[in-house]
């Protein structure tokens, strides 16, 4: 079965103050630690990377120094995140029946996990990764508590999510002709309908979008990498 990878890598991080999947991690720019596991993992038959218009050109010329066996995949992406990743649908290869969604600012993912998302999908429209809330979860309006949500309902999304290619691509045009803009792509395939499963994913797949996370994410690349 072939699966492609799409990795969002366009956005202008707006609260970390500046592109953080092009900040150096190590000696590369961090996207690039993102994609490895993609790399080496045989379950995955391309990967498309979905940058910053301005830097198409930059990362085209970095990938050069990677060494892969499958094709990989450079475009512009949009104004948001689901454009981006409906824009980097649209160059998948035509027999990809999967496809894999895997946010570029998670640097920590591993082989074992997108395999365990991939491996899970024969049981559902598509699969996602997830982490149970070890936190209590409030419901709020302005300053005041409407209700505390029952904690062992609450998962924490993550990526990668994982897709069965006509679902992802129906239930973007369906969210775009109706002006519905999703945080991720699990929940524009939920409200029509198909059903998407979850498996757990690790607290170590954080996703970096503050300044405050950079300082876990140097911890947990150096705990990596010096155990
Ligand atoms: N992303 C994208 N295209 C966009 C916006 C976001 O491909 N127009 C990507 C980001 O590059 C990131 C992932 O989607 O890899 C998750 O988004 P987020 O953490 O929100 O990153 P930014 O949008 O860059 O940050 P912010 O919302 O703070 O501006
Ligand atoms: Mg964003």
């Amino acid at each position: 079965m072939n699966i492609s990878a799409i990795i969002p890598a366009a956005g202008s991080g707006e609260r970390f103050g500046g592109k953080k999947q092009l900040k150096i991690m190590g000696n590369r720019p961090l996207m690039f630690k993102t994609i490895s596991p993609f790399i080496s993992s045989e379950l995955i038959t391309e990967i498309i990377l979905v940058v910053p218009r301005n830097d198409v050109e930059q990362v085209e010329q970095e990938l050069k120094s990677i060494v892969s066996a499958k094709p990989l995949k450079v475009i512009a992406g949009g104004k948001t995140r689901q454009q981006s990743v409906h824009k980097g649908l649209t160059v998948t290869e035509d027999s990809a029946e999967l496809i894999c969604i895997h946010d570029a600012v998670r640097p920590f993912i591993t082989e074992a996990l997108i395999e365990k998302v991939v491996n899970k999908c024969k049981e559902h429209d598509g699969v996602i990764l997830a982490q149970p809330s070890t936190d209590t979860v409030k419901k709020v309006i302005d300053d005041q508590i409407l209700e505390t949500l029952p904690r062992e309902t609450i998962w924490r999304a993550q990526t990668p999510q994982v897709f069965s290619k006509s679902a992802l691509r129906e239930a973007l045009e369906l969210a775009e002709a109706e002006n519905i803009h999703g945080t991720d792509e699990a929940s524009l395939l939920e409200r029509i309908g198909y059903q998407v499963g979850f498996v757990e994913g690790s607290s170590l797949n954080i996703k970096i979008t503050t300044e405050e996370d950079w300082i876990f994410a140097e911890a947990i690349f150096k705990h990596l990498n010096h155990d």
